[in-house]
């Protein structure tokens, strides 16, 4: 095994070279990926096709997988897995104020996956299957330098605040028109709170947020809404950002826990855009 990671013409991100999708992970190579994944914050693997069964274990040697809320959105033989798709299973692309495309919509906010859990998720996979010529990208932004270029009142306004994430909360106020979750559902899913800074393992900082933020933990709600949106801004600056152009066949891996991302607009009632995702739980969590 040769594993290098090529830095991206950005602040972050790192393609991955010398991976063969035959090849059998051993935990030297396990390891190699976690530690590019840590240092880089985004990994690309291009031009190699992945089947249902490899993307599943490929997503096992960075830890357990997690199984998504919506049931009728999994793979028929492989529940870890989440399709992502504008196609519904009549082989039709959707409407674009259905359920389906108004889920879509709502991931062009900026958001980290899964944060409205008690412990977030560690990274997401998403492979392309079938992807738009324009439109339909994803941006990714990196958390550590936004949080080190933060304005110096704006550090100090969040120094030891905690955000509020939730499930409800962020369904509720999706772009579209989504169908209010049940009382039984709402409980899966209680609010959760989170450190705005986060101190990682190794114990760099980055910023913790996103769209699962109902709140500011104990701070008046117009005005933690107010900072709330004063560092998003601050903190999705072109300089810290990575747009990936997708192309079929790709996987990107990313750190839910040190970067945010959105999906880009496209024409999501015309142009087909079917991907693959799964998602791995987290276990480090650091107060
Ligand atoms: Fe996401």
């Amino acid at each position: 095994m040769n594993l290098e990671f090529e830095k991206l013409e950005t602040d972050f991100g790192a393609r991955i070279h010398g991976i063969n999708q035959s090849d059998y992970l051993d935990e030297q190579l396990v390891q190699a990926l976690t530690v590019g994944l840590d240092e880089h914050g985004v990994l690309l693997m291009r031009g190699e096709e992945i089947s249902p069964g490899r993307l599943v274990e490929l997503g096992r040697a960075f830890g357990e997988l997690e199984i998504l809320p919506e049931p009728e959105k999994r793979h028929p033989d492989h529940p870890e897995i989440f399709d992502l798709t504008n196609v519904r299973s009549d082989g039709e692309v959707v409407d674009y104020e259905e359920p389906q495309a108004v889920f879509l919509r709502g991931t062009e906010r900026w958001h980290t996956d899964s944060s409205f859990r008690e412990i977030p998720c560690l990274c997401t996979m998403l492979y392309a299957l079938e992807v738009p010529d324009s439109g339909g990208e994803t941006q990714f932004a990196n958390m550590f330098s936004a949080l080190q270029q933060l304005p110096a009142d704006l550090r100090a306004a969040i120094d030891g605040k905690r955000l509020v994430h939730s499930y409800v909360y962020s369904r509720a106020n999706n772009p579209g028109h989504m169908e209010p979750m049940s009382l039984e559902e709402q409980k899966k899913y209680p609010p959760v709170s989170h450190p705005w800074i986060r101190t990682h393992a190794d114990g760099r900082e980055s910023l913790y947020m996103g769209g699962h933020v109902s709140h500011v933990e104990g701070m008046d709600l117009d005005e933690g809404r107010k900072l709330i949106d004063d560092v998003l801004t601050a903190a999705t600056r072109n300089q810290f950002i990575y747009e990936h152009h997708w192309a079929a066949n790709d996987l990107v891996i990313w750190d839910n826990r040190s970067t945010l991302h959105r999906l880009r607009p496209y024409e999501i009632s015309a142009r087909r855009r079917v991907m693959r995702r799964v998602t791995v739980a987290g276990f480090d969590r650091v107060r």
